[in-house]
């Protein structure tokens, strides 16, 4: 079976680091790796807009900043069809058939859905869109016949849920969809990268990302600002590094390479740990450690969206063309779910002519 990738994000900002280790790196790789016949990346507008609905303006802004992000990192339209949801109707559809599958109380198990109802203090007031959203991200999904979904730890759950529905669908009406896995980052620090002030996650509204547009002052601020251990008052005092979010980062993002080229005091990521715990090694200079390696990966990510953000009537051309492309592999798909289901009355000669000669014969 040919493997074939779909993923996306919600464009309700710039993306930042968290999204790069979670999952745009790993995107760039797998284009280039030449494994996959077909790559689907997806600008998530209707998802975004299930918890945004009074903000259809902030939105429609961050496509375009979502887009930038896109072709910054590397992601080549050549070989990956970028496109953005709402545009393809049939996902709507899909999701309105898979709403019989899925019960409600399954998808109040639904951790992630949990996480984030808490997060938006919905409490009492869900908007039941929101609320399924898990089923129309099966639809995104298997519209696309993805086998592959590379993406961060939290849409474990989603990708769960969607391999229940394809499951479900191809039990009641036939083999017809197919189900997807999830491919994880492969690096513990890269799974859940933590904001700069060590809280769980980036967010937007604790001001704690790092965008991938930021300037080189930008992140160099970021980086001096970072938490690190409380505790490690003076450079000669014994530091942590679990829980030290410089280490993290160093995790997710420091190569052997990068201490010859920066640090050559220290071999590898290990002995600069070891020297931090011992004590004598200050902040300061792992911090710099940090910025320099950060700004190596970012630097050409910043130049290339200078370049696009001159072209911003070439990426609506490219997204357009995306989502023409997109919508004829969906609708191929509902085709096959319409028949599946028994929904395409006149696709069905057999049928018609068979009540004819049933109501003729007045039986
Ligand atoms: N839920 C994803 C996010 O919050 C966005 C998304 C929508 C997605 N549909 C998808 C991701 C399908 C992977 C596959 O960023």
């Amino acid at each position: 079976m040919s493997k074939i990738i779909l993923t996306g994000d919600r464009p309700t900002g710039r993306l930042h680091l968290g999204h790069y280790v979670g999952s745009l790196r790993r995107r760039v790789e797998l284009q280039n790796s030449g494994a996959f016949e077909k790559i689907f990346i997806m600008i998530a507008d209707a998802q975004a807009l299930t918890d945004n609905a009074d903000n259809p303006e902030k939105v429609r802004q961050n496509i375009i900043e979502v887009a930038l992000d896109y072709l910054s990192v590397g992601i080549d339209p050549e070989k990956c069809t970028i496109f953005i949801q709402s545009q393809v109707p049939e996902l709507c559809e899909l999701a309105f058939y898979y709403m019989n599958l899925v019960t409600v109380s399954r998808l109040q198990r639904n951790p992630t859905v949990k996480t984030e109802i808490q997060m938006r203090n919905f409490e009492t007031s869900i908007p039941v869109g929101f609320f399924t959203y898990p089923i129309s991200q099966a639809s995104d999904i298997t519209a696309f016949r993805a086998t592959t979904v590379p993406a961060g730890e939290d849409q474990q759950p989603m990708i769960e849920q969607a391999r229940e529905i394809a499951r479900r669908f191809n039990g009641i009406y036939g083999e017809t969809l197919v189900e997807p896995e999830i491919l994880l980052p492969d690096n513990a620090a890269c799974l859940r990268l933590p904001g700069t002030d060590g809280k769980a996650k980036m967010s937007k509204s604790l001001c704690n990302c790092i965008y991938l547009s930021d300037s080189a002052e930008e992140l160099h601020q970021h980086v001096m600002g970072m938490y690190t251990d409380p505790d490690h008052l003076r450079v000669q005092d014994p530091g942590k590094v679990e829980g030290n979010t410089v280490f993290t980062y160093l995790d997710a993002f420091c190569r052997p390479e990068h201490f010859e080229k920066y640090l050559p005091d220290y071999p590898n990521l290990d002995e600069l740990k070891a020297h931090y715990r011992r004590g004598g090694l200050g902040d300061v200079k792992v911090k710099k450690f940090l910025i320099a390696i950060l700004e190596e990966e970012l630097a050409p990510i910043r130049a290339r969206r200078k370049e696009w953000e001159q072209r911003i009537h070439d990426v609506y051309a490219l997204l357009k063309k995306g989502c023409e492309t997109a919508q004829a592999v969906a609708a191929d798909t509902l085709a096959d779910v319409r028949r599946a289901m028994k929904i395409n009355y006149f696709e069905d000669k057999e049928l018609i002519e068979e009540q004819a000669r049933k109501f003729a014969e007045g039986k």
